[in-house]
């Protein structure tokens, strides 16, 4: 695995796809996720959660440096579904965090730009995240800096919800807005079945938990090439 540290502004290929870990066995975690790259994942998605944003409590700084010592070339991409996103910028760049996203909904609209900027300070690639139900039009001030941009495809908070479709009009539309060196990712209910959907509807990074880690080990590397070409 060749190291990745800037896999978002420079793709060796694309689509990438996302395996996220909160479907794997958080017991043997270390050894599902290189199995999973040696299997032909791009990176690693890291589903932060802290019980007030949305209803559910994952992991934090600590498994992201722990991750980071068992996969010194791994590209680690930090899904922030936290209501106050700014307390965790340097925890997760001290814990060898990639890229961080955060979610537009608890974001004031003076502080977007300096969330961004932050996060770039610290040596880190930036996303911006939307929620199914909110509108568009909360992103589209805010679409020159980001590195990428989230377009959730189910309601965060558990992994194995079904796929929202209607999110498909949000990405086909902002693939039209957004420069070329800028990924837009989905997340959520993305399985072989619906990818070739996803793919068309303008996304490039393709995130999925149950789909990959809900599968016996042997079959994951059909599964992440599925999604990736199918
Ligand atoms: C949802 C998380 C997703 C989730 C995806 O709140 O942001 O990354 O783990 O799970 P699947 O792919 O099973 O829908
Ligand atoms: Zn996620």
């Amino acid at each position: 695995m060749p190291p990745q540290t800037d896999l978002f502004r420079n793709p060796s290929r694309l689509p990438l796809i996302a395996p996220s870990i909160l479907s794997a066995d958080f017991a043997r975690m270390g050894e599902e996720c290189r199995r999973v790259l040696d299997q032909g994942a791009d990176l690693l998605h890291l589903d932060v959660m802290d019980g007030h944003f949305v209803p559910n409590l994952t992991m934090g700084p600590a498994l992201c440096a722990s991750l980071r010592k068992a996969l010194p070339d791994a590209f680690l991409d930090v899904h922030l579904m936290v209501t106050d996103p700014a307390m965790y910028v340097e925890p997760f760049a001290k814990a060898g965090a990639n890229h961080l996203t955060f979610h537009i909904e608890v974001m004031e609209e003076h502080r977007v730009q300096p969330m961004i900027e932050r996060i770039h300070d610290c040596g880190l690639t930036a996303g911006l995240a939307i929620n199914p139900e909110t509108p568009m039009e909360r992103l589209l001030p805010h679409l020159t800096l980001p590195n990428l941009v989230l377009v959730m495809s189910v309601h965060p908070g558990f992994s194995g919800q079904s796929f929202i479709g209607a999110s498909l009009d949000k990405t086909r539309s902002l693939r039209g807005t957004m420069g070329d060196t800028q990924r837009l990712q989905m997340d959520g209910g993305i399985a072989p079945t619906n990818a070739a959907r996803v793919r068309a509807a303008g996304c490039d990074v393709l995130v999925a938990a149950s789909a990959i880690f809900g599968k016996p080990t042997a079959l994951r590397g059909a599964i992440i090439a599925e999604l990736r070409d199918n």
